[in-house]
């Protein structure tokens, strides 16, 4: 059965923030939660969403919490605040992390704690086994700040807990019911995180496009998320600010996140993953490195027929568009520039190779596929020495 889940309300566009409070009243909200960390707290977008909330007479609670690579304990501690302040919806402001750790939050809040035993479990050469979470949840609203592809869909990434790997939760009922797409969001980070988080979105629709749930829909919704992503993405790696391609870039990352609500992601997610847990490597930097590593891999093992869908897909230059974009904004070239030591590489491989996104892909993929594609992002040739002056010629 193919279930098709969008969001069921986006609002984009210059100053959308300020149209979420009237929007929410219109549902009813009497009462908001808003979630996001210390430093996305004094940004004009949040200030922006609280003043808008305010206005449109809802009372507003704050959760002021930062984590990086969120933990259970996160979710679980924000689920408490969430329930203390008896609010009917929760309004995550942030990243991926921020807007995972709400989701979680919602599930922990609903399901009941210890919020691990509501975690997808999956066991390599087997299905993932997704637990049935009935239990009514409260609406999210989701203000990006960043192309994470989490405002899309009901999945959340903890870290922590009884195991080593990353766990993930699966639920629609926690998908952001509201989609704010503000071009004020994230404007102020630097050139280096905004390329970075633009090549994690790049990730999500290339992923999707062989994961084995794919279908037309999510195949229509990640091609389109490229083309716009790799539009956008010249454009942002020499001024993030720039209100038109920060547009263009969000709606990209809506559609991979909705891409992947719908086909979910692959083995370069999988390594992605592993990479945080293993070396404490963020999610959104592995990617200009692993994006060449996986695609050569993907185009080079996977049947004919499939290896040219994925050729058509990606849009003309990747192959120049995304290293020129990591290059000009200063993202690490390897995984050894990154600062990841050879001998962390098998385990990498072998987290990797517990995460659900290695069995999500059409081809059945090893641990010494893992390895081999590690290698290749380990060792890749470092910055490419300038041109050498040809004056004295
Ligand atoms: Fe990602």
């Amino acid at each position: 059965v193919l279930r098709l889940s969008l969001s069921s309300a986006v609002l984009s566009g210059p100053a959308a923030a300020e149209r979420l409070g009237a929007a929410l009243c219109e549902m009813g909200t009497r009462s908001a939660f808003v979630a996001c960390g210390p430093l996305t707290h004094a940004t004009p977008i949040a200030q922006g969403v609280r003043e808008s909330l305010r206005a449109a007479g809802i009372r507003v609670a704050e959760g002021v919490r930062g984590s990086a690579v969120p933990t259970i304990a996160d979710a679980e501690a924000l689920a408490r605040e969430i329930a203390g302040a008896g609010a009917d919806v929760v309004v995550a402001i942030g990243g991926g992390s921020a807007i995972d750790v709400a989701k979680v939050a919602l599930i922990a809040l609903a399901e009941g704690a210890p919020v691990e035993r509501h975690a997808v479990s999956y066991v390599p050469g087997t299905p993932p086994v997704m637990p049935r979470l009935a239990a009514t949840k409260l609406p999210l609203v989701a203000v990006p700040t960043t192309f994470s592809g989490s405002e899309g869909n009901g999945s959340g990434l903890m870290r922590g807990g009884m195991v080593r790997y990353t766990r993930s939760f699966r639920d629609d009922g926690v998908a952001p019911s509201i989609v704010v797409l503000d071009p004020l969001a994230g404007r102020d980070q630097d050139r280096a995180m905004t390329v970075a988080s633009a090549l994690n979105a790049v990730a999500h629709g290339v992923d999707v496009l062989y994961s084995r749930a794919r279908t037309p829909l999510s195949d229509a919704l990640a091609t389109e998320s490229l083309r716009r992503m790799l539009d956008a993405l010249p454009r942002l790696s020499l001024a993030p600010d720039d209100a038109a391609a920060r547009t263009e870039a969000q709606w990209a990352s809506l559609l991979a996140g909705y891409a992947i609500r719908n086909a979910y992601v692959g083995v370069h997610h999988a390594i992605a993953h592993a990479l945080v847990s293993v070396g404490g490597i963020p999610h959104r930097v592995a990617h200009a490195v692993l994006l060449p590593a996986t695609i050569a891999w993907h185009l080079a093992h996977l049947p004919p027929a499939e290896a040219r869908r994925l050729a058509e897909r990606l849009p003309d230059g990747w192959e120049r568009t995304i290293p020129a974009a990591a290059r000009e904004t200063g993202l690490p070239p390897s995984l050894r520039a990154a600062g990841l030591s050879e001998t962390a590489l098998e385990r990498v491989a072998d987290d990797a190779f517990h995460d659900r996104g290695t069995g999500n892909e059409i081809l059945p993929i090893s641990r010494d596929d893992i390895l081999t594609i590690l290698a290749h992002a380990w060792n890749r040739h470092a910055r490419r020495a300038p041109m050498e002056q040809t004056a004295n010629r």
